[in-house]
């Protein structure tokens, strides 16, 4: 088993590499910004208290991801490798992963941290806002993400820093460019299946 963190900035191009990770190296895709939204337009209890922290740009408490991850992890027991997208977000997130995988007896493998400069990540994010749907991608919501993130998530990175797991990538050249630049670390641990 293969599991893989892909971590980064809102914009920075996450979702976009995962799917070209997923179509080459099989690995099961678990975007929580993803399953939040599926249980937001399915109004359960679970996506009506989300999306009043989504709404803000605000994370979500830990519990209510951390709950959500553990059953897609269960949910595929045959799985060749998992590739966590916008997970974990905050250090309890971390080391609530780490337990979980523990107790499958795998764990997270290789971390690589998509590196975009800001004013790019504006530019792409109000230019996906013209079609995306997505209620958090106005420039004012935007704002608020990338300042949670610096608040919340980069502590993350050194938490995979001192697990000697973090690669750090540079993120802004073109999809095709940056995703060559991604196969390189991960053909270390697996091989696209062809
Ligand atoms: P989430 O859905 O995870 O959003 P995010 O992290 O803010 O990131 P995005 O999905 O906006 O960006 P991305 O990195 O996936 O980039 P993408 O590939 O789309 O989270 C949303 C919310 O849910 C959070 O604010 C929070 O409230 C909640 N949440 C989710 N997970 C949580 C957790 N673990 N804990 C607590 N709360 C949680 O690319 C962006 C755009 O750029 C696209 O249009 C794309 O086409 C374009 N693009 C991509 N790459 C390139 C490139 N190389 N060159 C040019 N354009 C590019
Ligand atoms: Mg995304």
């Amino acid at each position: 088993m293969f599991n893989l963190v892909l971590f980064g900035p809102p914009g920075s191009g996450k979702g976009t590499q995962s799917e070209n990770i997923v179509s080459n190296y099989k690995l099961d895709h678990i975007s929580t910004g993803d399953l939040l939204r599926d249980e937001v337009s399915r109004h359960t209890p679970l996506g009506i208290e989300a999306k009043k922290f989504m709404d803000q740009g605000m994370l979500v408490p830990d519990e209510v991801v951390i709950g959500m991850i553990s059953s897609r992890i269960d949910e595929n027991p045959n799985s060749r490798g998992f590739i966590f997208d916008g997970f974990p977000r905050t250090r309890p997130q971390a080391e609530a992963l780490d337990k979980l995988l523990e107790f499958k007896n795998t764990a997270i493998h290789l971390v690589l941290s998509l590196e975009v400069p800001e004013p790019e990540l504006i530019k792409r994010l109000i230019s996906r806002g013209e079609t995306s749907g997505r209620s958090d991608d106005t420039e004012e919501v935007i704002t608020r993400r990338i300042k949670e993130y610096h608040a919340k998530t980069q502590p993350v990175a050194n938490y995979y820093y001192e697990h000697s797991k973090l690669e750090r990538v540079v993120g802004d050249n073109s999809i095709p460019e940056t995703f060559k630049i991604l196969t390189k670390h991960i053909n270390k641990y697996l091989l696209p299946v062809t």
